[in-house]
């Protein structure tokens, strides 16, 4: 069933005169919000904490902190104090330089806020690592940046493979007790003497601030660079699109081990000077209505697979939670289901705005707006200052409703730099040096509008998290029973896909329950348990290239019963 166009809701968006914007719209005009408008001294963190610790918000909360018993507060005058410790420590205790590149890798805390505000503080480029990664995970993204220290907790630490990972020089370890030896520093014991005062080091709009490791259809993952000035953009779209407002509180659920947990969990939101949630531990029904209604969430940001689940857990679980603080809701990572609209509409009175994006755009790019009509099942129109398109394989672009490549202009202010040491590869992302092409087929309708229609390649969104089926191939290939391994993604209902794997076993490895689930274990020790495979068929043997190559799309048809295409290039 096609759901009908919601109109907008509220009137007093900013964002009201769309069509003007995209007229008249300059990033220029963006730019005079920041004080290095005025000073020509750049830096994200004290755009994001110093400048508002010295504004009429310093006693004004910036960071609601909950897990398990922890239950803190941190004014934007706390969190300022907190960050200069962090790059003191960071500083003192370490020969991290400006450019150097550190790595933090703990899970969602005040501490994982303070150490990477404190890294940008002194000019480092921060790798941010999600916890569920395992050793390999690990090893493949230091070594390749050759990063020189990584923050991390004593309950992660030994996934670093410190003896593999020679220009690796120090490790610091946040929580009490931790003994200092080798290239251990205990952070907490630094972090209690150092000073709360700290000059900023000063860059340039083009100096790089994160290195985000995303997964493509081929090859390790790869390191995305953001600069400074990617700030513009987060800060105009927590203004148009997560319509942020003095009085909110905001509540971005993602992680900071991926970009939206960055550049909406934590830049967004404090560059405009909006109080943030965070909330540790995992995805419960219960924690999460619990939270909105302690902490009277009024923008609440999260994913389809988060609100498919708590649809499936029904209106009971909302009983006894008063919700009303809310007043706009967006989602992001995969497509939205006209479903998940019609539910959010019954559930909340609320449209669910979906945003559009990707690691690589450093920002949001096209949105449903608070201010425009939403249509059910499309991801809305592009920002202003922004171009998009759909173009053919050369670049020409193509008329209303055709399908085809989701580009965008080259030049936005949030846009990648770089794919760390693999300039081919940043290349290989832009045609005719115009066109960025974002790997999404999609198309736009004659209003405007654009509708996703699926990846081009073979990248996995599994539970809005971005997988690469090769990354996952070749550590199956690692296992001694395994000889061939193909990684497809496999619709599912409630996380968008599942990672399902082919395997080729050797001979006379018997194909057992047992060995599915020790091979699922195997991947979810060395690379993370969001890379396990939930589904695995064994094969005698894979459809593969002539030279070699396995063929997903083939055992992607094979799988969901379609026709399998253009056979000529598969070996026999
Ligand atoms: O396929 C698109 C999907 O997520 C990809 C980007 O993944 P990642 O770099 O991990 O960033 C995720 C969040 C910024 C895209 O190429 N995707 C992202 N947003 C949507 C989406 N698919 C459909 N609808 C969306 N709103």
């Amino acid at each position: 069933m096609v759901l009908k166009t919601i109109p907008a809701l509220q009137s007093d968006y900013q964002m009201q005169d769309y069509e003007k914007l995209v007229a008249e719209f300059d990033w220029k005009e963006a730019e005079k919000a920041f004080s290095w408008y005025e000073t020509g001294k750049v830096n994200i963190a004290h755009e994001a904490v110093d400048r508002h610790a010295e504004s009429f918000r310093k006693n004004k909360v910036a960071l609601y902190y909950k897990d398990g018993n922890r239950n803190e507060t941190y004014t934007f005058g706390d969190l300022k104090k907190y960050s200069n410790k962090a790059a003191n420590v960071l500083k003192n205790c370490s020969t991290l330089e400006k450019g150097d590149r550190i790595f933090v890798f703990m899970p969602r805390s005040p501490e994982l806020y303070f150490a990477l505000l404190g890294a940008l503080k002194i000019g480092a480029i921060v790798g941010p690592l999600f916890e569920a990664f395992m050793e390999g995970a690990v090893y493949d993204r230091l070594d390749d940046s050759d990063a020189k220290a990584i923050v991390t907790t004593p309950e992660l630490v030994d996934r670093i493979p410190v003896d593999r990972l020679p220009n690796l020089e120090t490790v610091f370890v946040v929580g009490d007790g931790v003994t200092e030896e080798g290239k251990v520093i205990s952070f907490n014991k630094h972090f209690e003497k150092a000073s709360k005062e700290f000059e900023v080091e000063w860059l340039e709009r083009e100096s790089p601030t994160l290195l985000h490791y995303t997964s493509g259809s081929t090859g390790k993952p790869k390191g995305v660079l953001h600069v400074q000035e990617a700030m513009v953009q987060q800060l105009q779209t927590a203004k148009w699109v997560l319509d942020l407002r003095e009085e909110d509180v905001f509540w971005c659920t993602a992680d900071p081990g991926w970009v939206t947990g960055t550049a909406y969990g934590i830049f967004g939101p404090l560059l405009a000077g909006t109080t943030n949630l965070v909330v540790g531990g995992r995805f419960s029904t219960e924690a999460w209505y619990g939270a909105v209604e302690e902490f009277g969430v009024s923008v609440w940001y999260s994913a389809p697979t988060a609100f498919r689940m708590l649809m499936g857990a029904g209106a009971a679980a909302m009983e006894g939670h008063d919700l009303s603080s809310l007043r706009h809701i967006l989602s992001v990572g995969e497509p939205l289901n006209p479903e998940v609209v019609r539910w959010g509409m019954e559930t909340f009175n609320m449209r669910i705005h979906d945003t559009w994006w990707m690691t690589e755009t450093g920002a949001q790019m096209i949105c449903n707006f608070g201010s425009m009509p939403l249509k059910p099942g499309s991801m809305g129109k592009p920002v202003p200052g922004i171009e998009a398109a759909i173009v053919d394989d050369k670049g020409n672009i193509l008329p209303p409703n055709r399908m085809g490549n989701l580009a965008l202009k080259k030049g936005w202010p949030a846009m990648m730099r770089a794919i760390w040491n693999n300039p081919e590869k940043y290349d290989s992302y832009f045609l005719n040096d115009e066109w960025y092409v974002s790997g999404d087929s999609a198309y736009m309708d004659e209003d405007g509008y654009f509708f996703f229609q699926g990846r081009v390649d073979d990248v996995i969104m599994t539970s809005g998290e971005r997988v690469g089926p090769f990354e996952i191939e070749s550590k199956l290939l690692e296992h001694p029973a395994i000889v061939e391994a193909g990684v497809i993604g496999k619709p599912d209902p409630v996380r968008g896909e599942i990672i399902k794997a082919f395997i080729a076993l050797q001979e006379g490895v018997e194909p057992t329950d047992e060995l599915k689930e020790e091979i699922r274990q195997f991947v979810k020790k060395e690379l993370a348990g969001h890379a396990a495979p939930r589904e695995i068929e064994f094969k005698d043997k894979l459809p593969k290239t002539r030279s070699g190559k396995i063929m997903r799309r083939v055992l992607k048809a094979w799988e969901l019963d379609l026709p399998t295409g253009d056979l000529s290039t598969m070996e026999d």
